[in-house]
C-alpha cells in the first residue's frame, strides 16, 4: 500500500541540532516530525564526553573564545559566524537547563554554586561547561524526554532517508524542497514525506574510516543527500582525527576525552617518557590537529601500535569523581586508569566540512536546512576547536527556527508526490556484497585519506572509489533497498567529496597535511574548497 504523510517540517536526525530546533519549533506551535534511522539515542551527541564551550569564567571573555576558535581553524574560519555563535554560549547552556539538563557544578572560595569548567585542547581558559564525562548522553536523554512529552512532536525512530524530493523553481536557487522517499526498517516499505521545509540534522560521516569514534549512524548521509539534490559540499578535506580513542581488541570507538589531558594527562610512550613538547609549546593542550599528527609520527617513527595517556599521578579520587564514564569502561577492559597509562591512538572523530549552508543554516535548495556537524557554516575553518560542536547544533538551530517561522505561513501547498517506484527490482542474492565494499572503503580511507596524505595515495584511493561506485550504483539499480545499501551508497560519495577536496588543496592547513606540500601557503588568501554539483 503506497503511504504519504504530509508534514509542516521534517527534521531528519534526532541528535543535538534536530532535537534542539525540533523543541524550538514545537514551542512556536510548529508541528514537527523528526527522524532518526536507528533508536532515537544513536547519535554522535549521545556518545559526547568532555562537554560544551561557553565563556562563565570571570577571567575569560567572548573575545578570547573567539581568538582560540579562530586560531585552531587556522585562517579558514569565517570571523561573523565565528563570533555570531560564541556570543551564543551563556544562552544556549542556559536553554539547556530549561530543558532539563544538568550541568556538573562546584562551589567558589565564597561558597556560592557555579558551573564547573573543563578545559580542552585550543582553549586558553577554562570554558567547557559538562556533566561530568558524560554530557552528550545528559543532554540526548533530557532532550529526548521533553520531545517525548511535546504534543507537536512526532518521533519516528528506524526511519532511514532515502532521497530528498526536489521541484524546479524559478528562484535564484533554481529548486525548491517538497519532502523525501523514507525507508521504514521496522515495516520494511519505503513512505512519501511530503513536507514544506526539510531539515537535515544528520551528523558526520566519520564511519568512512576504519578507526572512527563514532557510533555507526555517521555515515554522512546528509550530506550526499544534499549533494545528489543538488547542494554545493565545501572543506570535506578537513577530517577530524581525535588523537585519544582507546586501543583496546575489544573496543573500537571507545574515546578518552581530551578534558583528561586538560586535567593534567599526560602522552607517554611506552617507557613513561613524553615527546608532546617536541611538537607545540602547548604539549598535550595543542589543536587537535597537532597532537594526533604528533602521536602519527611516533607510532610510524617507532613502529608501535599506540602511545599511552598517563593521569594516574593524579589522585584516585579525583579521577573517579572527574570522569566516572571512562574510569568505569577502561576498567571494563582491565585497565584502572588510576594505577596505570591508558593505550591510546587517534581516530576519525568530525567532519569540519559540509553541506554549505549560510549565517540561518539555509543551504543552496530553497526550503531546505542543513544544522549541526552535516553542515559546513564557517565556524571551524580547517580545525574544530574541542566542545565547539555541540555549542554550534545549538546556536544554529535556533537561528534555522528563525528563519523558519518566517518562511513556512509562505508555503501555501504541497504539490501531488509520485510514490517510490520499485517494480524494476528485486531482493539481492549476495548482501555480503555490501559488507565486503563497506570494509574495503573504510580500510583505503584510513590507509590513504588518513592524517598524513600524498598525492600518490589520494590518487590510489580516488580510483579504488571510482570502481565501487560504479559496483554500488549497479546494485543499487537492481535490488531493492535496504539500510546498509542506502549507507554504503552515501558513504562512497562522502569518501568521493573528502578525496577531490584533498586533491584541490596544494597545501597543508589544519588537518590537512600533505607530504606533497608540507608548507601552508601564505601567497593567497585561504580559500575554501568547493565542490558543485
Ligand atoms: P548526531 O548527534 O550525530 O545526530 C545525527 C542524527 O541523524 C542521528 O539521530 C541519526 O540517526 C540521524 N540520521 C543520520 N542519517 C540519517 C538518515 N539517513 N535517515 C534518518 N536519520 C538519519 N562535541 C562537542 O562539542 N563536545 C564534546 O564533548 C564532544 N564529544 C564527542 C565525543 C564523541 C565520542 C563523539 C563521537 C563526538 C563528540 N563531539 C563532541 C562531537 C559532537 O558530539 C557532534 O559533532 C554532535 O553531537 C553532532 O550532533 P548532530 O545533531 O549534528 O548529529
Ligand atoms: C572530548 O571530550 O575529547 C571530545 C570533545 C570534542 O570532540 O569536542
Amino acid at each position: 500500500m503506497p503511504y504519504t504523510k504530509k508534514l509542516e517540517v521534517l527534521i531528519i536526525g534526532s541528535g543535538g541540532a534536530g532535537l534542539t530546533l525540533a523543541l524550538k519549533l514545537a514551542e512556536q506551535h510548529i508541528s514537527v516530525a523528526v527522524l532518526s534511522k536507528f533508536a532515537l539515542i544513536s547519535s554522535s551527541t549521545y556518545y559526547a564526553q568532555g562537554g560544551i564551550s561557553a565563556v562563565f569564567d570571570a577571567e575569560d571573555s567572548i573575545e578570547s573564545h573567539i581568538e582560540d576558535t579562530l586560531d585552531a581553524g587556522a585562517g579558514l574560519c569565517k570571523p561573523d559566524i565565528v563570533r555570531l555563535t560564541v556570543t551564543q554560549g551563556k544562552n544556549s547552556i542556559e536553554w539547556l537547563r530549561t530543558q532539563g539538563v544538568v550541568f556538573t557544578e562546584e562551589e567558589n572560595a565564597s561558597g556560592q554554586t557555579q558551573l564547573h569548567l573543563n578545559r580542552e585542547g585550543g582553549h586558553s581558559h577554562r570554558r567547557v561547561v559538562h556533566s561530568d564525562d558524560a554530557t552528550g548522553k545528559a543532554v540526548s536523554l533530557s532532550l529526548i524526554e521533553r520531545a517525548q512529552q511535546h504534543p507537536n512532536i512526532e518521533l519516528l525512530d528506524h526511519h532511514n532517508v532515502v532521497e530528498l524530493i526536489t521541484l524546479p523553481t524559478n528562484d535564484a536557487n533554481g529548486k525548491k524542497i517538497i519532502g523525501a522517499y523514507v525507508l521504514d526498517t521496522q515495516e520494511n516499505k519505503v513512505k512519501t514525506l511530503a513536507a514544506k521545509i526539510v531539515v537535515l540534522a544528520t551528523g558526520g560521516a566519520n564511519m568512512a574510516y576504519m578507526y572512527s569514534t563514532n557510533p555507526h549512524s555517521s555515515t554522512g548521509d546528509g550530506i550526499a543527500l544534499a549533494w545528489r539534490a543538488g547542494c554545493r559540499v565545501s572543506n570535506m578535506e578537513f577530517m577530524q582525527f581525535h588523537p585519544t580513542c582507546l586501543y583496546h581488541p575489544e573496543a573500537r570507538s571507545f574515546l578518552i576525552s581530551e578534558a583528561l589531558r586538560g586535567e593534567g594527562g599526560k602522552l607517554v610512550l611506552k617507557d613513561g617518557s613524553s615527546f608532546m613538547e617536541k611538537f607545540d609549546s602547548r604539549g598535550e593542550l595543542a589543536p587537535r590537529d597537532i597532537v594526533a599528527r604528533a602521536i602519527d609520527h611516533e607510532m610510524k617513527k617507532r613502529g608501535i601500535d599506540c602511545v599511552y595517556l598517563d593521569i594516574s599521578h593524579k589522585p584516585a579520587t579525583f579521577i573517579r569523581e572527574h570522569f566516572p564514564t571512562i574510569y568505569q569502561q577502561c576498567l571494563d577492559y582491565g585497565i584502572d586508569i588510576t594505577k596505570q597509562p591508558i593505550p591510546v591512538v587517534p581516530a576519525a572523530h568530525y567532519t569540519c566540512g559540509g553541506v554549505m549552508t549560510d549565517d540561518y543554516a539555509r543551504t543552496d535548495i530553497t526550503n531546505l536546512y542543513a544544522v549541526g556537524e552535516v553542515a559546513c557554516t564557517g565556524l571551524h575553518g580547517a580545525n574544530r576547536m574541542a566542545s565547539n560542536s555541540l555549542l554550534e547544533c545549538l546556536v544554529f538551530a535556533d537561528r534555522a527556527c528563525a528563519d523558519i517561522l518566517q518562511k513556512l505561513p509562505t508555503i501555501i501547498s504541497l504539490p501531488k508526490i509520485p510514490d517510490w517506484d520499485e517494480s524494476k527490482v528485486t531482493d539481492s542474492d549476495e548482501e555480503v556484497v555490501v559488507a565486503h565494499n563497506w570494509n574495503e572503503l573504510r580500510h583505503f580511507m584510513w590507509d590513504y585519506v588518513g592524517i598524513v596524505r600524498t598525492d600518490k595515495r589520494l590518487n590510489r584511493a580516488l580510483s579504488r572509489v571510482e570502481l565501487l561506485k560504479k559496483e554500488i550504483t549497479e546494485y543499487y539499480s537492481h535490488f531493492r533497498i535496504t539500510s546498509d545499501l542506502l549507507e554504503l551508497r552515501n558513504l562512497v560519495i562522502v569518501a568521493e567529496l573528502i578525496i577531490r577536496c584533498a586533491q584541490q588543496r596544494k597545501e597543508s592547513r589544519g588537518l590537512h597535511y600533505t607530504l606533497d606540500y608540507p608548507e601552508t601557503d601564505q601567497s593567497v588568501p585561504p580559500l575554501d574548497t568547493i565542490l558543485i554539483p
